[in-house]
């Protein structure tokens, strides 16, 4: 341990919840029988996980098809893991073939609803598409045909920019199918995205949409796409072909030369298309995360452990069971993990019908959510803290409207979830019966780290609860020792898991370093948790957002969870600032509730309540009264902003990924 890195094995946790949910054996057999049955069985299965990876995850992959078997489970040279060295296979032919040669391809795989309420006679009713598992697997092969007959080739990567659209996941699997990485582009990001993203993947085919539906107003992607091929084009780097949906019918340029038609291209394919046998290590995807510093990281998944490890975490963290009525929705976009992970390949191989969804949650009104999940009686619902918080806004009344009775279980996933915002889902959403699963993981996992798992483990609200079969998670400190119980760490992983990232596209380098290097032999999350007696995971928020007040390192999530747990405060981002006594003060931004007024009483009210639920150490200097909070896309707040902010500093960051830039103008103009 060196002095210029701080120590985090001193950051304090004052947080306590004693709120603890049981499921009942309703629960489990609502949902056709839990996977796994007691708490006993998840420590001895997980225990066995631990001790005997290979044998464990050998009887796992087991239930999948592989064109030729593997030679060996695991190769493991840290960080370099190869998970089912030798096995050939296809994820789409587990997604979708299987299933069809199984003879459910008249089943429902996908059901799709568009943003715009004008389909119906009424004028009122959104456009609704159910596809079936026979039906995508036809769109799939001919979209894959249309793909070769551009010249793409196995180990190509098509870069996607679309909408929320069916052709999105079909893309992805037809890319899959031919053995050719996909990379997802989120359709909100701007056009100096894709080219940065297509420089560093070396893709040169796209795939994008004239427009995509968002809140009643069309985002001009075809536009944002001409922009990033030109400036590519400058720097040397030439696209070939665009490939472009109609969805939205704005004007687009078109470049005869490189644009071409999807509903053309694939009108003269065939609906045969074999599956590439591929590698088990050979790349699925590349899938853009931005680090809170430098450039965007082209995080790498392989097939074999992905397929293995996505379909698996989806069946027993959510209890899946085909053909039993559930219907899954992830409103996530699937321009990020959760969207590749639990809308596409997790949830379609476990033969549960998937929801996607086009557009935004309070379009045209508040309730949209809520009278999706009537429509098309949703089991599963699964969502960001960031949405719960911004519903608990809208008002109860929104859900209250609706028919809710088809839900079973909930699930939440981003950034650490507040109690206060827990037990509004619960209350609702659930209507008290509804488990809740806060599920922990990043991009680079590929799936579920740490989670509850439905009906089997008991939940607290604001925790994420314990590992996921494979994984050994640990809280340490600068040295790789676990630390005590209730004590802030860093979060590792000391062995490999199937869905591990491969590295970061091009950058050997920085994967070591980002990962690999802080705890030798670990991989590094980057975030701060803590585990309790119970030995329940607490995830406190990432290292780089610690707090050092006066030499005590505060989790910046628990200062805000103490805000939202005021009555008058819906959302809270909390940051250090610079303070002349204390070195680093606490800055509080804030966001009320409705009909609630900013005002100085309220100021020291929320002061006041912060030192009565975690002492006066966390209470903070200042607090700003805000509409919104800046956030990424993904809605995740961008603390690094506001610590400019509150320092009064312009900032030179990176602001590529900001949701909206008019929040941190309006932060920025209301100095006090
Ligand atoms: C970071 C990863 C997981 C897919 C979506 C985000 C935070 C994620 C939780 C949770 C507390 C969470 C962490 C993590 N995070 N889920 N349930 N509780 N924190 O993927 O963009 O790669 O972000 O999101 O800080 O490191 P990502």
């Amino acid at each position: 341990m060196t002095n210029s890195q701080p120590s985090t094995t001193a950051v304090q946790s004052l947080l306590r919840e004693d709120r603890i949910f049981t499921p009942s054996s309703d629960h489990a057999a609502s949902l056709g029988g839990a996977w796994c049955a007691t708490m006993d069985e998840y420590h001895a299965r997980h225990a066995r996980s631990i001790a005997d990876p290979e044998g464990f995850w050998a009887e796992i992959a087991q239930d999948f098809e592989w064109f030729t078997p593997w030679s060996k489970v695991l190769e493991w040279n840290c960080p370099d893991a190869k998970w089912f060295v030798g096995a050939t296979t296809n994820i789409c032919h587990n997604a979708i073939d299987r299933h069809v040669l199984d003879g459910h391809g008249h089943e429902v795989a996908m059901i799709w609803e568009g943003e715009p309420k004008c389909a119906g006679e009424s004028g009122r009713e959104p456009e609704v598409r159910h596809i079936s598992y026979g039906e995508l697997l036809e769109d799939v092969s001919r979209f894959a045909n249309a793909l070769k007959s551009l010249g793409v080739k196995r180990g190509d990567v098509v870069t996607l920019y679309m909408g929320m659209v069916p052709e999105l996941a079909v893309a992805m699997l037809a890319c899959a199918r031919i053995g050719a990485p996909h990379s997802v582009i989120f359709g909100g990001f701007p056009a100096p995205a894709i080219t940065d993203r297509m420089l560093d993947a070396q893709s040169r085919v796209i795939v994008t949409c004239d427009g995509a539906w968002r809140r009643g107003s069309v985002v001009a992607l075809k536009h944002n796409v001409d922009e990033a091929l030109d400036a590519l084009a400058a720097k040397g780097h030439v696209v070939e072909h665009c490939v472009v949906l109609q969805r939205t019918k704005n004007e687009c340029t078109w470049n005869p030369s490189r644009d071409r038609c999807w509903h053309e291209l694939v009108s003269a394919q065939s609906t045969e298309c074999e599956c590439e046998a591929m590698d088990s290590e050979d790349l699925l995807f590349l899938l853009y995360t931005s680090g809170s510093t430098g450039k965007p990281k082209g995080i790498r998944h392989t097939i074999g452990g992905y397929m293995v490890y996505t379909a698996y975490t989806a069946q027993q963290t959510f209890n899946l069971r085909p053909a039993t009525g559930q219907v899954f929705w992830c409103t996530a976009d699937i321009g990020w993990v959760t969207g590749h992970s639990y809308i596409v390949y997790g949830i379609l191989q476990n033969r549960v019908p998937t929801l996607m969804y086009e557009g935004a949650p309070n379009w045209p009104a508040d309730d949209r959510f809520w009278e999706m999940v009537q429509r098309h009686r949703v089991t599963h619902f699964h969502t960001a803290p960031t949405a719960i918080r911004a519903f608990m806004k809208w008002g109860d009344e929104h859900p209250a409207k609706h028919d809710l009775s088809s839900l079973k279980l909930l699930g939440s996933v981003g950034e650490p979830i507040n109690p206060e915002a827990w037990m509004w889902y619960r209350e609702h959403i659930g209507h008290d019966h509804c488990p809740i699963v806060d599920t922990f993981w990043q991009t680079e996992t590929g799936g579920h780290v740490i989670t509850p798992l439905a009906c089997v483990t008991p939940t607290v609200p604001g925790s994420c609860t314990l590992p996921f079969f494979g994984v050994d998670v640990a809280v340490v400190d600068e040295t790789g020792c676990e630390v005590a119980a209730n004590t802030g760490g860093l979060l590792v992983i000391r062995k490999p898991w199937p869905g591990m990232l491969r590295g970061i596209h091009g950058d050997r380098a920085r994967f070591i370093e980002t990962y690999w290097s802080r705890i030798p032999g670990m991989y590094l999350a980057g975030d701060g948790a803590r585990r309790d007696e119970r030995g329940y995971f607490w995830i406190m928020g990432r290292i780089d957002d610690v707090i050092n007040v006066s030499g005590h390192r505060l989790g910046t999530m628990e200062v805000e969870s103490a805000l939202v747990s005021h009555a008058s405060v819906v959302e809270a981002a909390v940051v250090g600032m610079p303070h002349d006594i204390k070195g680093t003060g606490i800055a509080a931004f804030v966001s009320l509730a409705p009909h609630v007024s900013a005002s100085e009483e309220l100021k020291s009210a929320l002061r006041e309540h912060v030192a009565g639920v975690l002492g006066p150490i966390a209470k903070p200097d200042i607090i700003r009264f805000t509409q919104s909070l800046p956030k990424t896309r993904s809605g995740k707040i961008m603390r690094r902003l506001l610590r400019d902010v509150a320092a009064g500093r312009d900032s030179k960051q990176d602001t590529t990924t900001l949701e909206d830039f008019a929040v941190l103008a309006a932060l920025r103009g209301n100095e006090e």
